[in-house]
């Protein structure tokens, strides 16, 4: 582990730009992403240990079998948090370590781990914020059917009390869902991520069953978690531009906002789905059959805070008839649309803008428009930026450095839109940075480094790039280094 370097000489920042007190500063890792440990202590296949082994689904046939090796370097990687100066973590469980075959009893070895690590995090003074599920289904049940099937949404409010049971006397900020759009669109629609199935209707089934697991697992967090425990979702909202002022174009973006965004927050934060989504998906499924009495009171019991995950704006239009759409979405190709219902609206990249190794074009205003809007739609509650970073191609030095002054003005960007954010009237109570560490970024494997800690595979060696430093520094400060500082 290669130390952080010693504090520049800390500079107050006007008032006016400060970040509220009690803001939190976190960095984010996922289960599958950074664990490795695949067939460790009882642990049995999740539906990402199937897609990743299966030939052409993840680039250079990359899987999470080792990963970033974090269930053996936990306690060097909470040492390493500790030394950046982070508050908070932010980690997800895997399921299928604790519950294995995604019923029945929980293994004490799987709930070990995390006991250990939580423990770990606490001696730190970091606080745990722990996601219930960033995508790992267990493969059984994926075999029964998975998220299109109801009763997945049970078996996810038993295994969220087997969660609490377990940590619920260490762990304060719990979330029960990761980006379900990515789960039920990528996962059931284009395929792009595991199970890789290619159905549109099932998507739609899925996210619906999504949220009712999002609801039923709250009221089983808020029965037994102490009164002081706060429980949340993270989704991955759209920032939906209409790429002209046409009435076409506006449709396309009110199309996307309603499958990609209020099919969520719609059941969650106003107790009912959208009449403008339910008539543009009617033809894909029964929406009265799917949707049961009670339904949309789980579904829409509060969360205590709202995650919020950006990288980029989406940009939209109602192509002309005839010409093809493009699904360069930002979310992998496929011959398959993520969108039911708006397959045909086509996906543009914004014009001059940098871009990430991504090619996600790089918009801070995105960010500040994000929680405005989600302030002014759903007023009084508070939100927290839960991810937001970006991949560069990173290398280290020959010196053992790695130098990423891309990253560092990114996140200065997007900490400087929070923070603006906040300025007119955004409840925003803290930031995670994505990625704590390099990882396996799903379709793209290991080919993207997200990380602001960097880590050599052949080693599991972790090298804190210069972006490490700056938001070390930030952190200190309680504020963004005045320009030339940084
Ligand atoms: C988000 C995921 C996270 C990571 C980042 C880059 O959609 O939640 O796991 O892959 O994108």
């Amino acid at each position: 582990m290669t130390a952080v370097r010693p504090d520049i000489a800390p500079k107050q920042a006007p008032e006016a730009t400060r970040f509220p007190t009690g803001f939190v500063w976190g960095a984010a890792t996922a289960a599958y992403q950074v664990e490795g440990a695949a067939a460790e202590d009882g642990r049995t296949p999740s539906i990402w240990d199937t897609f990743s082994h299966t030939p052409g689904k993840v680039h250079n046939g990359d899987t999470g079998d080792i990963a970033a090796d974090h269930y053996h370097r936990f306690r060097d990687d909470v040492a390493l948090m500790k030394q950046l100066g982070l508050k908070a973590y932010r980690f997800s469980i895997s399921w299928s370590r604790v519950q294995p075959t995604g019923r029945g009893p929980a293994v004490e070895r799987g709930l070990d781990f995390y006991r250990k690590l939580v423990d770990e995090l606490l001696e730190a003074g970091i606080a745990p914020v722990a996601t219930l599920y960033h995508w790992d289904l267990p493969q059984e049940l994926e075999d029964a059917g998975g998220w299109p099937q109801r009763v997945t949404a049970e078996r996810f409010a038993d295994y969220a009390a087997i969660m609490a049971g377990a940590l619920g006397d260490r762990v304060a900020t719990w979330t029960t869902f990761n980006e379900p759009w990515c789960s039920a669109f990528l996962g059931y629609g284009s395929g792009v991520h595991a199970p890789g199935r290619t159905e549109p209707a099932s998507a739609l089934r899925a996210a619906h069953h999504l949220n009712l697991a999002h609801g039923r697992a709250i009221e089983v967090l808020r029965g037994q978690l102490p009164a002081a425990a706060q429980t949340s979702v993270t989704l991955n909202l759209h920032q939906v531009r209409p790429l002209t002022a046409s009435a076409a174009d506006a449709d396309a973006a009110r199309r996307i906002d309603a499958v990609g965004n209020r099919i969520f927050t719609g059941p969650m934060l106003k107790g009912a789905y959208p009449e403008d989504l339910l008539a543009d998906t009617a033809h894909l499924v029964d929406w009265p059959t799917l949707v049961q009495d009670g339904d949309l009171a789980a579904i829409s019991r509060p969360v205590d805070v709202l995650g919020v995950n950006y990288y980029t704006p989406t940009l939209v239009s109602t192509p002309a008839e005839g010409a093809g759409s493009t699904r360069n979405d930002g979310h992998g190709a496929s011959d398959y649309s993520p969108w039911p219902g708006s397959e045909h609206v086509a996906f543009h990249l914004a014009e001059g803008k940098e871009r990430t190794a991504m090619n996600w074009a790089i918009d801070p205003d995105g960010l500040y428009n994000l929680l405005l809007d989600v302030t002014r739609e759903h007023p009084g509650v508070p939100l927290m930026v839960t991810e937001n970073g970006a991949a560069f191609d990173d290398y280290v030095s020959p010196e053992g450095r790695v130098e990423d002054p891309e990253r560092i003005a990114y996140l200065h960007g997007h900490l400087d839109a929070v923070q603006r954010a906040v300025a007119d009237g955004a409840d925003v109570r803290g930031y995670f940075l994505w990625s704590l560490m390099d990882n396996f970024e799903w379709a793209y494997g290991y080919s993207k480094r997200f990380g602001t800690v960097y880590v050599d595979y052949a080693s599991q060696r972790r090298i804190p790039k210069a972006s490490a430093h700056w938001y070390a520094d930030v952190i200190r400060r309680h504020a963004l280094p005045s320009a030339g500082l940084s």
